[in-house]
């Protein structure tokens, strides 16, 4: 049997990590976790219930219950074989596309700076592993989630490079966004994702890093199978 191989990639809003993640998920046949799709589903949650959302001067001191309304929140990811990808479920309605609203982008940084919702999907990522090999992309995977990840990938950009990608990304979606909206959600994601005090988004010290600000998708992906088979050639050494 295969040793268990969990692959963590972090880094800064819309580097393409999730794209490099699902190549890798589909060319090694690991199974893929997103987890800032967790982190949205949870927003959406959130909002459609009108629970209050705290900004990051108050999150320290804000007093709400957010343990009771986490016990409402079920989220789960099902193959779709049309994407060849799994979908994320909140309370086991699809909300695959309903998630990547500006909306929830303006919103998921706020409520991801929230310690029992960190908390209690740091534990539902872990649990992910229980099943075997896995590829995970977000922000704290390779600090937090999984500490002692085989390897762990540090992706970056150049800001306007990543706004602009994001951008085109949402027009192809048919989602109504102006570029200037996506450039100040980038920007303002990027300072709140390093600045919240629960685990925030750091490289951690043995990832390697990856700026893909101009490096091709195939090369990217070509890249990290490069460091995977290092990793496995270093296993192999050290029996
Ligand atoms: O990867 P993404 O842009 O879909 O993530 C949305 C937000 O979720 C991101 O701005 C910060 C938060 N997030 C997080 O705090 N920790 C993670 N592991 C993944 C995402």
């Amino acid at each position: 049997m295969q040793p268990k191989l969990i692959i963590a990639i972090d880094g800064y809003s819309s580097c393409g990590k999730s794209t490099v993640a699902k190549a890798l998920a589909k060319k090694l046949q690991l199974h893929y976790i997103d987890s800032g799709a967790m982190y949205r589903a949870v927003t959406l949650y959130f909002l459609e219930n009108y629970i209050p959302i705290p900004g990051p001067e108050e999150v320290h001191d804000f007093v709400y219950d957010f343990e009771k309304v986490l016990d409402e929140v079920h989220i789960s990811f099902q193959f779709n074989p049309d994407s060849g990808f799994s979908e994320v479920y909140l309370n086991d309605k699809n909300v695959e596309l309903e998630i990547r609203s500006m909306l929830i982008s303006e919103n998921v940084s706020h409520v991801s700076s929230i310690k029992a919702v960190r908390d209690r999907l740091v534990a539902l990522q872990q649990m992910a592993a229980d099943s075997g090999s896995l590829v995970m992309d977000g922000r704290d995977i390779g600090t937090t989630v999984f500490p002692n990840a085989d390897l762990k990938i540090f992706m970056k950009a150049d800001p306007m490079v990543r706004a602009n990608r994001r951008y085109k990304e949402m027009q192809d979606k048919g989602i109504e966004v102006t570029l200037e909206e996506v450039i100040n959600n980038v920007v303002g994601r990027d300072y709140e994702d390093t600045h919240r005090d629960e685990s925030p988004l750091r490289k951690a010290v043995d990832a390697v890093v990856l700026d893909n600000t101009h490096i091709s998708q195939e090369d990217q992906v070509e890249f990290v199978l490069n460091e995977i088979q290092k990793v496995k050639n270093q296993a192999k050494s050290s029996i």
